[in-house]
């Protein structure tokens, strides 16, 4: 059977971070019961022969922060995935968590129903920066949530950081990595903070209110290179441009979007690809609760598309495009099909034809965004 994957949008937060554009709502909490029933029925819905002839290998809670839900709530969404779907019986299933919303019930909860997989927003070991950002823990909070999750089981945790923070130093991130490194999660991502339009960390920046300067591109990409070579030399892979993992722990979730593999996602703004097509729901909670099935952008994309979309996911990945996949996949040559593009990236260094693979080069990694627009 064809493998997929699912995932799960809830777009909820106890209190909106600085930075953040997630769909996510910090008002609408009375909305939560019915988003959870509008979820189910949608799952519902989405059943049918596709679904039956498919086997799920991923289900990731993403959001918005599924943790800040009562526990009740993720354990219906799962019961009812396994009633709607077939489920392998080694599926990842993996659900995000913010220290600060965290209990041991919830914990048990999560474990019991079989999720699998924590991945945990930490940002930053540093209070103050934390503070700065609007998070609404400590960093002894999130040892306190890690500590726990690793009592009671979980042997699989991811931590995002997220580096480049306003008026944060080279040796407040290698203070971050140091304590991160001790406690030896299974998989780092690392993020350089994206100062998104409409965001309040926007607003303090431009109005250059005290303490939120952002650190020059060179400070920046100095830190970038310093993760790099410390998690590697710790025995971490870094196996996409902003993730890291432990020898058999590379997030199968983020793979199977890398390699353009098939997911229903269900939610409020939660995106789907299936059979080709490329579709989004109704972002505005009340808009998505009100009618479910009214999607917000729905393509068939065509092999040229296809093909174009494949290069640009893969090469986020450190092993970028495998030609001979590329070819099982499309019935063409890459390196044909992409000639111009391809010769046009190497001519500037930016890519590199390794054997089988098309990857980033050292300065690709440096210019990434160069090499995706290529293929857009
Ligand atoms: C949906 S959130 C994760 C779970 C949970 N909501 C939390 O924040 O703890 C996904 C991750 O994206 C990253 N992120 C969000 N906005 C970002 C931005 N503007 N720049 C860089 N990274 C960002 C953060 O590392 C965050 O943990
Ligand atoms: S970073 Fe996470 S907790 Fe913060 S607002 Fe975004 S989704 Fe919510």
């Amino acid at each position: 059977m064809k493998e997929i994957g699912i995932y799960v949008h809830i777009p909820f937060c106890k209190r909106k971070c600085y930075y953040c554009d997630f769909v996510s709502y910090d008002n609408k909490y009375e909305k939560i019961d019915s988003y959870v029933e509008t979820v189910k029925k949608e799952i519902e819905d989405t059943s049918n022969e596709f679904t039956k002839n498919h086997i799920v290998s991923t289900i990731y809670f993403g959001g918005g922060t599924p943790s800040f839900l009562e526990s009740k709530y993720i354990k219906l969404l799962l019961e009812n995935i396994r009633r709607n779907f077939n489920i392998s019986s080694n599926a990842e299933i993996t659900l995000e968590v913010n220290p600060g919303t965290i209990t041991e019930e919830k914990l048990k909860t999560y474990q019991m129903c079989g999720i699998n997989r924590l991945s945990i927003g930490l940002q930053t070991t540093n209070d103050n920066l934390l503070k700065k950002i609007g998070r609404i823990h400590t960093y002894s909070e999130f040892l306190s949530t890690y500590n726990l999750a690793r009592k009671l089981g979980f042997s699989n945790i991811n931590v995002d950081l997220i580096f480049s923070l306003p008026d944060e130093s080279l040796d407040d991130l290698k203070l971050d990595l140091e304590k991160i490194i001790e406690l030896s999660p299974e998989h780092i991502s690392t993020y350089s903070l994206i100062v998104e339009n409409g965001t309040k960390i926007k607003e303090l920046i431009e109005e250059n209110a005290d303490g939120y300067n952002l650190p020059s591109e060179d400070i920046e990409r100095q830190m970038y290179w310093y993760i790099k070579n410390t998690l590697e030399e710790k025995g971490y892979r870094h196996y996409e441009i902003s993730n890291f993992a432990k020898e058999g722990y590379e997030s199968k979730h983020n793979l199977n979007c890398w390699n353009q593999k098939e997911y229903f996602g269900f939610g409020a703004a939660a995106h789907s690809f299936i059979d080709g097509i490329r579709f989004s729901n109704k972002k505005i909670l009340s808009e998505y609760i009100f009618n479910f099935k009214s999607r917000d952008i729905e393509e068939k994309m065509n092999r040229e598309e296809l093909a174009k979309e494949y290069m640009m996911l893969g090469l986020r990945k450190i092993d970028g495009v495998s030609i001979s996949e590329f070819e099982r996949k499309f019935n063409l040559n890459p390196l044909l099909y992409f000639r111009f593009e391809i010769s046009k990236l190497t001519d500037e260094d930016l890519i590199e034809v390794d054997l089988d693979d098309i990857k980033l080069t050292k300065k690709g990694l440096d210019f990434a965004n160069i090499v995706w627009e290529e293929f857009i």
